[in-house]
């Protein structure tokens, strides 16, 4: 493997054909110690997968798991000494370049987004049944942000908080990546919305749908007389005892994140209690890992084209700086997504 420029065109080395690519070899906390751009070898492609030509790739809390491997529970999957795959990338949307054997349904040249590994690249791998034709009102780099981010936020609000109609709805983390998608699904299924955020925020959550906003900063946001019938928690770990009590007597807790600085299970230990003690409460504690399927992406591309949600992209870097991208998300001013751009040849 070479590390030439990033732009540099596709060429044949020794046979293989190579692409650009963010290259990550070992896990680190500090994206500048492990991103850099150099080349790999174009993926291949397996039964039932599509070569995409990438034109954006999405960032978010994901992309830095992989990077740094924390918590270590998600090295069973990622690997355990050092990454099994070359970059943290997970979101694109592009140009099938190639279907494989077994695919229908995609032809070279439709545009399309969805999850991939290893997305911070010219091309991409993805399996057929993870992408999904792109909203065609969107850019490449919005449609990259939205994978992830939109699904987690349908099966959060839409599947596990069930919310319907004139409920009270309150959400956590309502400026990131996920929450700027959930408050804007919630308002669509006609709730009544209260969005926490910190204060530079907050009216970038008003203008999403949000129709209280609390500034967390300021406000304990759990300690007023208010009772919900669903809380989207997404961000802040505050303690499950605090939470319930916010909840109606039979409404549901759906704890989506939370970051902490724990090595060993990041915030998934609170997410584990809530899960053993819903069956001994009236209130529904939950919580899940979102499932990424072509199915909730189309419905996504329904909403988007329908004008009920949009991505809110913060920021996007080109491929070269990817490095620059992951330190930008772990500076808290994010408001939305960030995206990374894939230059064309
Ligand atoms: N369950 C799943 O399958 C799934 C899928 C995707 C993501 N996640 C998890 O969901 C969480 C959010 O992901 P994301 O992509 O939305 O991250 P993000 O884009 O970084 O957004 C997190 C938000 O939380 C807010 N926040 C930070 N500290 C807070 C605190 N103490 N109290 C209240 N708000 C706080 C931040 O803004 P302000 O503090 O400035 O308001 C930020 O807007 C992460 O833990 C991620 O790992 C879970």
């Amino acid at each position: 493997m070479t590390d030439r420029d990033a732009g540099a065109p596709i060429a044949a080395e020794g046979g293989i054909e190579t692409m650009a690519a963010v290259v990550q070899e070992r896990y680190d906390t500090r994206p500048e110690a492990v991103l850099r751009t150099g080349r790999l070898p174009r993926p291949e492609l397996r039964p039932g997968e599509v070569l995409v030509r990438v034109r954006a790739a999405g960032v978010d809390r994901g992309t830095w798991h992989l990077m740094a491997g924390l918590p270590y529970a998600v090295r069973p999957v990622s690997g355990m000494r050092r990454p099994k795959l070359p970059n943290p990338g997970r979101t694109v949307a592009g140009v099938v370049e190639r279907i494989g054997p077994d695919v229908t349904g995609f032809a070279p040249g439709d545009e399309v987004y969805g999850t991939a590994p290893a997305a911070f690249a010219e091309f991409a791998a993805a399996r057929a049944d993870r992408i999904a034709p792109k909203p065609t009102g969107l850019t490449f780099e919005e449609a990259a942000t939205v994978p992830i981010s939109g699904l987690t936020a349908l099966q959060a609000v839409r599947d596990k908080g069930r919310i319907r109609p004139g409920q009270q709805v309150l959400i956590t983390g309502a400026a990131g990546g996920v929450g700027t998608f959930a408050v804007q699904l919630a308002h669509h299924l006609g709730a009544h919305v209260t969005a926490v955020a910190s204060s530079r925020k907050l009216d970038a959550v008003r203008a999403l749908g949000a129709d209280r906003v609390i500034d967390y900063t300021r406000e304990d946001f759990l300690a007023g007389p208010q009772r919900y019938d669903a809380i989207v928690d997404i961000a802040g770990n505050r303690n499950l005892r605090d939470l319930c009590r916010a909840l109606t007597p039979r409404g549901r807790l759906v704890i989506t994140g939370g970051e902490t600085d724990g090595r060993l299970l990041g915030g998934t230990d609170r997410q584990l209690r809530a899960q053993l003690l819903s069956p001994f409460v009236r209130r529904h504690l939950g919580t899940f890992i979102a499932s990424e399927h072509a199915d909730g992406l189309s419905e996504l591309t329904t909403l988007i084209d329908a004008g009920a949600i949009r991505p809110v992209v913060d920021r996007a870097y080109p491929l070269t700086e990817a490095a620059a991208a992951v330190r930008h998300l772990l500076d808290g001013t994010v408001i939305g997504k960030l995206a990374v751009t894939v230059p064309l040849d």
